[in-house]
């Protein structure tokens, strides 16, 4: 049965949009098979697409030292609905930064020990002026969370 693999990612400009579509490029890469990606921003994200999901990745903006406003909101929505029936999810993040993103990093940490999910690679902060090799990465995390998913390996 197909893996299912959630994408969360706030993208409010051309640069985020880019990095939102090398996640979905890698993890929809053709020598990675059994999985079923959905990719959503996080307005429409809730919490029975976070239930659906067999590991997820998110994707935000640092934004006035903490995550986007739109993934706060997305994390206060889906928190109670997904406490009790989420417990060890494996997921991974990414932050696109202008210049810290620290605290988002730090944010991130504290919902999602919360929600006791499970840290499956390690955070990606792409900070700084924008630079091609974000995209590279992005992709990486992407199709290594699909690798994963489909060995069985998180
Ligand atoms: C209102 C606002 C607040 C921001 N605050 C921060 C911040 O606290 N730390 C940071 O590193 N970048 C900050 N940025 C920069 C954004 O993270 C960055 O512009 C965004 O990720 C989009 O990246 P791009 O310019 O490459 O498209 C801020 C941007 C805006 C519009």
């Amino acid at each position: 049965m197909a893996k299912h693999l959630l994408i969360v990612a706030h993208i409010p400009s051309e640069n985020t949009r880019r990095l939102r579509d090398a996640v979905v490029r890698g993890a929809g890469s053709p020598d990675i098979a059994g999985i079923e990606m959905r990719a959503l921003t996080p307005f429409e994200a809730g919490p029975q697409d976070v239930q659906w999901a067999d590991a997820l990745i998110l994707g935000t903006t640092e934004n006035l030292g903490y995550m986007s406003g739109a993934m706060k909101d997305f994390f206060d929505r889906i928190y109670y609905p997904c406490l009790e029936k989420t417990e060890g999810k494996p997921f991974a993040f990414y932050i696109r930064a202008g210049h810290d993103g620290t605290g988002t990093r730090r944010a991130i940490e504290s919902i999602t020990t919360g929600l006791r999910w499970r840290l499956a690679r390690p955070p990606l902060v792409c900070r700084g002026a924008f630079d091609e090799r974000f995209v590279g990465e992005c992709e990486e995390l992407g199709a290594a969370m699909a690798a994963s998913l489909e060995a069985g390996m998180i």
